[in-house]
């Protein structure tokens, strides 16, 4: 039963005629329907903790486009939140966190077992969705990776470069890596509610995996997301792994191997023939469209999506855009995308 959904043959290494499809940030604001619905939660973060419409906005894109999975509505933010920082988002700027930098702040982090009791409506969303889903479609859970969350808490915002938690590795790693060591484990313990509240697959998104070089690449991105794959993977055999170090260009290659998970997503800094020759040689990739063509649509977006899936249809494969879809995407070009991949 479980097997005939066919993102998880394709993250079993099926290779299939037409690649399933969904997207990054397929519930979003690009889609009315997305809006209205945050409208009557208030705003974002109350919209992230209502189950009922957490679950709504999850289904919308399902039903408006018959995406092959969905995905968890949420936020990788929510964890530092549940582990005691504060949290908010500036309408227009993005997330604010209370910031975590010294030995004495990281103790005070609440500990694992607690972050629970701020979680507790999202694995609620997740059982609600595991209910409602269609048969064929695959639910999604999904946590940040270590560093990504950790740059976030250290800078209490993002930023471009990350450089703040350059700084505080630079400046007193030991503080870098309790703080690092307190989130993977926290990781763990929420992917872990996620699968048990009904997540067929759980993804890492690493979005600043790319500012990680050498040393710490293998440190502070492969090492934190193998344990967290070792660790689920003992718990639950059968769940399979989606890991994003985002923009980690060459450190893609053997990712998969080195951390354990079924499947390397991929950013569109990459092409999808090296991708194809240098990964998916090891299992399945999901990419790698450019968000971009949601905007400008038109014969490009036809012909790329097509280049993407011709390239990747000697192995296994899932379609998903590079990043996140953007607020200005027209809707009507989603449908187009999805129309040149099965069509
Ligand atoms: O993919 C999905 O649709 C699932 C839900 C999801 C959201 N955020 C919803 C969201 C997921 C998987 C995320 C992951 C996330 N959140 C990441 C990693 C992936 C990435 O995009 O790189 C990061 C870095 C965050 C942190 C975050 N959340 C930022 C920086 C922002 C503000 C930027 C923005 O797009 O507004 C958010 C807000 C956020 N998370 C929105 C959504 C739909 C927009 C909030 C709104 O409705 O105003």
């Amino acid at each position: 039963m479980a097997k005939s959904k066919t993102i998880l043959r394709a993250l079993a290494g099926e290779t299939l005629p037409t690649p399933p499809i969904w997207m990054m940030r397929q519930a979003g604001r690009y889609l009315p329907e997305y809006k209205a619905t945050r409208a009557q939660a208030g705003d974002f973060l109350s919209l992230c903790y209502n189950p009922e419409l957490a679950a709504e906005v999850t289904l919308q894109p399902i039903r408006r486009y018959g995406f092959d999975a969905a995905i968890l509505f949420a936020d990788i933010l929510l964890l530092p939140q549940a582990l005691g920082a504060d949290l908010w988002f500036v309408t227009g700027e993005g997330p604010r966190l209370s910031t975590i930098t010294t030995p004495g702040e990281v103790s005070a982090l609440k500990p694992t077992e607690a972050i629970h009791d701020t979680l507790s409506p999202i694995y609620e969303t997740v059982k609600i969705l595991a209910r409602e889903l269609p048969d064929e479609t695959t639910l999604i859970g999904f946590a940040g990776a270590p560093w990504t969350v950790a740059t976030y808490m250290i800078a209490g915002r993002g930023t471009p470069d990350q450089g703040p938690a350059h700084n505080l590795i630079a400046q007193d790693r030991p503080t870098f890596e309790a703080l690092l060591d307190r989130i993977t484990e926290s990781t763990i313990a929420y992917l872990s509610m996620q699968i048990d509240a009904g997540a067929e697959v759980v993804k890492l998104f690493d979005s600043w995996a790319g500012s990680l070089k050498g040393a710490d690449f293998d440190k502070y991105a492969l090492a934190p997301a193998a344990r967290i794959i070792g660790a689920l993977k003992e718990r639950y055999p059968n769940i399979p792994v989606i890991a994003f170090p985002r923009e980690a260009g060459d450190r893609y290659i053997g990712f998969a191997k080195a951390t354990g998970a079924d499947c390397v997503a991929i950013d569109n800094s990459v092409s999808a023939d090296w991708a194809a020759s240098n990964i998916q040689v090891d299992g399945c990739v999901q990419g790698n469209l450019a968000p971009g063509h949601m905007v400008t649509g038109g014969q490009a977006l036809i012909d790329e999506t097509k280049r993407i899936v011709k390239a990747f249809s000697g192995g296994p494969h899932i379609f998903n855009l590079g990043h996140g879809i953007t607020p200005d995407a027209d809707p009507e070009n989603v449908a187009l995308m999805i129309e040149a991949v099965r069509g």
